[in-house]
């Protein structure tokens, strides 16, 4: 299978030195780009600003804003058959941004934000949500988008994630959501390991022991491997 990660966080400038991001290291989304890969599937890897070495065998693709990390999930969308977005993007940016360091004296107590485009909400307005059930006629059919394309989000929470990673799998239609709480000793940004709960449509919750980032994204793929045979 073709699968599309993206992993890290993005950057949003609001002049030439300063931005505006979050503690995202990359590490969860390297994982699963690697595991993928060791399963013998091709793996298009869209970055964030991170300092990881790119998996063996693995093509990258390096952003900045979550506008950038869009635009590269559209370009290479198409011949996807699974997207698992690990990144955490920033949901606003600011209104402006000068393309020079602005003095302090020029700058005011206050910043302008706006909205940034939600990736997976975009990407589903492209390539439409097959019901349950047709996935594989689905696939079959597909036109330039994988209609059957597997979509795996994750949602990073302070606190118990199931309830908010089965909001987030509904209202961003997800086959899977991988939660977990980041205030958690091992399951923060960062970490070697990771904690995590898994949410699909039908209401599952199956919560994992604590494991290594790279056992979670083994699990992950053998999932869209299970849900790519129906
Ligand atoms: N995501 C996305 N586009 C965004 C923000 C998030 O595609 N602009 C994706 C993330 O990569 C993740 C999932 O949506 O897979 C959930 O991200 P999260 O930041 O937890 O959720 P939000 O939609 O930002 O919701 P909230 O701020 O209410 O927690």
């Amino acid at each position: 299978m073709r699968f599309v990660v993206t992993a890290g966080p993005t950057r949003e400038f609001i002049d030439a030195v300063r931005f505006l991001s979050n503690p995202s290291t990359g590490r969860m989304g390297f994982a699963v780009a690697r595991a993928a890969r060791a399963a013998g599937h091709e793996v298009t890897l869209i970055a964030g600003p991170v300092s990881l070495k790119t998996p063996p065998g693995v093509t990258r693709i390096d952003v900045v804003s979550a506008r950038d990390m869009l635009n590269a999930v559209r370009t290479v969308i198409a011949r996807a058959d699974v997207l698992v977005m690990t990144a955490a993007v920033a949901d606003w940016r600011p209104a402006h941004c000068a393309s020079r360091k602005l003095k302090k004296t020029e700058m005011s107590d206050t910043l302008h934000l706006v909205r940034n485009p939600d990736i997976l909400k975009t990407i589903n307005s492209l390539v439409g949500s097959p019901r349950r059930g047709d996935r594989l006629s689905a696939r079959s059919a597909s036109g330039p988008y994988q209609m059957g394309l597997i979509r795996i989000g994750f949602a990073a929470e302070t606190g118990a994630p199931a309830a908010e990673a089965a909001r987030k799998c509904r209202e961003k239609g997800l086959d899977l959501v991988v939660g977990n709480d980041v205030t958690e000793p091992g399951s923060g940004f960062g970490t070697a390991t990771n904690r995590v709960t898994f949410v699909t449509p039908d209401g599952t919750v199956q919560r994992l022991p604590l494991m290594s980032k790279l056992a979670v994204a083994h699990r992950i793929v053998s999932f869209a491997e299970r849900r790519a045979k129906g």
